[in-house]
């Protein structure tokens, strides 16, 4: 494929935004829309290419916004609709592409179509909800499990039947084989479409529709009594339904009567699984389906040379003939990269996230290695955490606000912030950070430049992936341009490793470059190097 064949999404990085976490502009403590739109430059300058935004739309907040109660407008905490226009323009007038949320599987039950619903049995919107009867023994109809925690079935007591929640009874599940929610919610894609979003980030995708005959899900052997209880089954008949795809596909044909517009699913599914969400035939305008499956395989495999060699040739192997592959290192469910991966290992993390084939996303903060945030019993927001506590469910550690400078409320807040900043943070900031030539962010900045400059990191193939006593090696190729080999140290040790013969690009200890390598190389712990073959 010619370069100037290539799109947007597939080339550039995605940044995420956590919008309660990124920019408090009016100091109530909470981040909004007017605060990310002061923030554009730093994420010009850090050389994305596109932000995408959690969910900002109108909510009662039981699950922080993907409690969606209107799906075309935007919540008061983070601003009005005025302030999205404003936004969306500056982001473009400065060559970003702005990204949004969709909550497509649930709303909230302060949704009025589902005041309507819950009304009367006989409610025209009473079908757009999952309603069931008893069991006969008079409980749930069925054994399914809310994914935090408990059973997925709330009865209703004024028309005396239950409604489903694959998450909390604050959010309801739409029923997604009644054509009418189907036309509505294309209806509320549209809107943004028009209104200029580039794209959608499509909240739990595979978990659109349900087992027609509501059989109940298998027990899993292997789920340990006392940890999250939506494991004590297998979600054979909630999840990844083959009906799903007929839907992505749908989605995706709306979005093709707007140019270059991407369509992300959140997927968590074994990769033999996962690829199929790109649909039948991705080179095709009728079988083509989500364009990044977003794949959490990262963050999901240990931390170790080997398997990641292993998984990224699984992945690679895997991916039908036209699908574009993509990297998540860090979001807003998953505990922070650097808390996850350790000290020391935040460089080369970086290195790999930006030097693999495929589209990565971000989550911000992780470009200054934003460890965990200690949250106190009395601090927790989450509900995921609220629910089953004490086993490891929340998600505040990984949304504490962002850190700009060194002042109380970090040039996040000149309020009280909605979580507590993360520990010892002072030399952790962007303003810290931005003075410190070998810091993360610097290394972040220099490699998302490298990115954007080489053909062969941004849209070149990937071969030779290999490991070898903790270290990672690939090379990334891009026609008859110059070759790069890319190694990674992922242990705490200093390690001898082969080499190609090569000039040093970049380190992550931002040191040695134009330095000649030739069939072996010392790496320090944790320690990446990017290498031009000569
Ligand atoms: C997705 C979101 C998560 C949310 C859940 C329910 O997994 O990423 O934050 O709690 O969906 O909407």
């Amino acid at each position: 494929m010619a370069l100037s064949q290539r799109l947007w999404w597939q080339d550039g990085v995605i940044y995420q935004i956590y919008p309660r976490s990124f920019q408090d502009a009016n100091g109530d403590g909470v981040g909004d829309l007017p605060g990310i739109a002061s923030r554009l430059d730093y994420l010009a300058q850090l050389g994305i290419a596109a932000i995408w935004i959690s969910p900002f739309y109108p909510s009662p907040m039981a699950d922080f916004g993907y409690d969606v109660a209107d799906y075309t407008g935007v919540d008061p905490i983070f601003g009005t609709m005025a302030d999205f226009d404003r936004l969306i323009a500056a982001a473009h007038a400065k060559s970003l592409k702005l990204i949004i949320d969709f909550v497509p599987n649930h709303t909230s039950d302060q949704h009025p179509w589902f005041l309507e619903s819950r009304a009367s049995r006989d409610n025209p919107k009473r079908d757009w909800y999952i309603w069931r009867d008893p069991a006969p023994d008079g409980g749930a109809p069925n054994n399914w499990t809310s994914n935090f925690g408990g059973s997925a079935w709330e009865w209703d007591t004024t028309t005396s039947q239950y409604y489903l929640h694959s998450f909390l009874p604050q959010q309801p599940d739409l029923n997604w084989r009644n054509p009418e929610v189907k036309a509505a919610i294309f209806a509320a894609m549209r809107f943004w479409l028009d209104k200029g979003v580039d794209g959608f980030r499509m909240d739990v995708l595979w978990l659109l529709i349900k087992d027609d005959q509501f059989r109940s899900n298998p027990q899993n052997p292997d789920w340990t009594p006392g940890s999250n209880s939506f494991g004590s089954t297998l979600p054979l008949y909630t999840s990844d339904r083959p009906e799903t795809h007929a839907i992505v596909r749908e989605m995706r044909e709306l979005m093709n009567g707007y140019p270059e517009r991407v369509l992300i699913g959140e997927i968590y599914l074994p990769l033999t699984r996962l690829v199929t969400y790109y649909g039948p035939d991705p080179n095709t305008t009728e079988g083509r389906g989500a364009d990044l499956p977003f794949n959490f395989h990262l963050i999901q495999t240990a931390w170790n040379a080997e398997k990641i060699a292993t998984l990224i040739r699984n992945y690679e192997s895997l991916l039908p003939p036209g699908a574009w592959p993509n990297w998540v290192l860090g979001n807003h469910d998953q505990p922070r990269l650097a808390t996850r991966v350790g000290q020391g290992q935040e460089h080369v993390a970086a290195m790999l996230l930006l030097t693999l084939r495929g589209t990565p996303t971000m989550y911000y903060g992780d470009e200054l290695g934003m460890p965990n945030a200690q949250i106190s019993p009395d601090e927790v927001q989450d509900p995921a955490e609220k629910r089953q506590p004490g086993i490891g469910m929340g998600r505040d550690p990984e949304r504490s606000p962002m850190l700009w400078d060194e002042s109380p409320g970090a040039g996040f807040t000149t309020g009280t912030p909605w979580l507590p900043f993360v520990p010892d943070h002072a030399a952790l900031s962007v303003a810290a950070e931005s003075a410190r030539g070998n810091s993360l962010l610097a290394l972040y900045r220099r490699l998302l430049d490298l990115r954007r400059d080489r053909p062969a990191l941004h849209a070149g193939d990937v071969t030779d992936v290999a490991a070898e006593k903790g270290v990672l090696r690939y090379i990334r190729g891009w026609e008859s341009g110059k070759r790069l080999q890319i190694l990674l140290n992922l242990t705490g040790e200093p390690v001898q490793t082969p080499a190609e013969r090569g000039r040093i690009l970049l380190t992550t200890l931002m040191d040695g470059a134009g330095a000649d390598v030739d069939g072996t190389m010392l790496l320090e712990a944790g320690e990446g190097v990017l290498l031009e073959l000569t």
